[in-house]
């Protein structure tokens, strides 16, 4: 670990691994300053969440989240267009940190054309001028960030809204708890760590393809969140999937005749919930053990009292285990340029 370390100013220049390990103190810092917000009291029946990317991770979050619990749907919307039921009884929150994504600003556009009452949250951009021309609340993040290094932001910002909106009971508690074990975990994890398991797994991956599976409530949610950030801070291709779901279909996959040819550099990591039900703790046990002939599989449990602790304690670890991949494999986690140059290139396209 110490020669990572000492070229972490080298190696990570624009100090991803200092936003990571900043996370617990983001998610009370996104809570309280979220406090003093006056959100509207807006009816719903139905929430409609959007955005695209690390903007968009804060929505399926927060879906996950309140889903065991909430009485209305929640849709998260990662298109130009929303869907048809969108009308006068849908709250629509409209979240971009540049607040200049095209997809975003044309589902806003669509929802608003709906009937749709809307909310917004951005550090600015478009979405926040066309926000001030609607006379629809924008409320802000903190600036200067990665969008994926917003979540905690974005998460908690979304949390205080759907509080305001009367969607969530507040659980201020819960949140204080909450910190208190992200805090104790990025101790264990970050590189001021002995023995971080996070480096360890990061090292067992470094020159593989990850399958990410999440199995549990919540669980593909974060297993989602863990492909997105070993894509975009290591630039390695990985992929996610879904517990119950992935039996019924990538299951057959890897029945391959042939596995050592065609899963040479897959690696399976198994995200799994002891609060799990046990149909899914058995699914979860049975797709390792099938897996385990054909290529590495590395099982972690979420740690946490509460749905909301182990989703965020394991999106922690994910995030820690994607910068030491960036730092192993010698690549500066913070630019992700092949998402800017497309950008660029569509841009050129539209004629800006
Ligand atoms: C992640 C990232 C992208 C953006 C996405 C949408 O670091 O850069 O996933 O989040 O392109 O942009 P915003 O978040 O500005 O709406």
């Amino acid at each position: 670990m110490q020669s990572y370390e000492t070229r972490r100013t080298t190696l990570d220049p624009s100090d991803m691994m200092g936003l990571v390990e900043r996370f617990p103190d983001d998610c009370l810092r996104a809570w309280e300053s979220a406090a003093a917000w006056s959100v509207p009291a807006l009816p719903a029946k139905h929430l409609l969440l959007l955005g695209m990317g690390g903007s968009a991770i804060g929505a399926d979050l927060l879906r996950a989240y309140l889903e065991p619990s909430a009485t209305i749907p929640i849709t998260v919307c990662r298109d130009y267009e929303v869907p048809a039921f969108v009308d006068a009884d849908t709250v629509c929150i409209a979240i971009s940190y540049s607040g200049n994504t095209e997809e975003t600003l044309s589902a806003y556009a669509d929802a608003r054309r709906r009937g749709a009452r809307g909310l917004a949250i951005s550090t600015g951009g478009k979405l926040q001028a066309r926000a001030a021309a609607d006379g629809v609340p924008c409320f802000p993040l903190a600036p200067g960030l990665p969008p994926r290094a917003s979540l905690p932001w974005s998460f908690f910002s979304l949390l205080r809204v759907v509080a305001g909106l009367g969607i969530w009971v507040e659980q201020d508690a819960a949140v204080r708890a909450l910190h208190a074990r992200l805090r104790e975990a990025a101790a264990r994890w970050g590189p001021a760590a002995a023995d971080s398991p996070a480096l360890a797994l990061a090292n067992s991956l470094q020159d593989s393809v990850p399958i990410v599976y999440g199995a549990g409530r919540g669980l593909p949610t974060v297993a989602y969140r863990w492909k997105c950030q070993i894509n975009e801070n290591p630039k390695m291709a990985a992929a996610c999937a879904a517990l119950p779901e992935a039996n019924h279909n990538e299951q057959a996959g890897f029945s391959s005749p042939h596995p050592e040819a065609d899963y040479a550099r897959l690696a399976v990591v198994m995200l799994t919930d002891p609060a799990a039900r046990v149909e899914v703790r058995n699914r979860a046990r049975v797709t390792a053990d099938y897996l385990r002939g054909r290529m590495p599989v590395y099982e972690v449990e979420a740690e946490g009292d509460t749905l909301l602790e182990r989703m965020l304690l394991l999106i922690l670890l994910g995030d820690f285990v994607s910068v030491y991949l960036a730092w192993v494999r010698e690549i500066d986690p913070t630019p992700v340029e092949a998402i800017e140059w497309l950008k660029g290139r569509l841009a050129a396209l539209r004629g800006e």
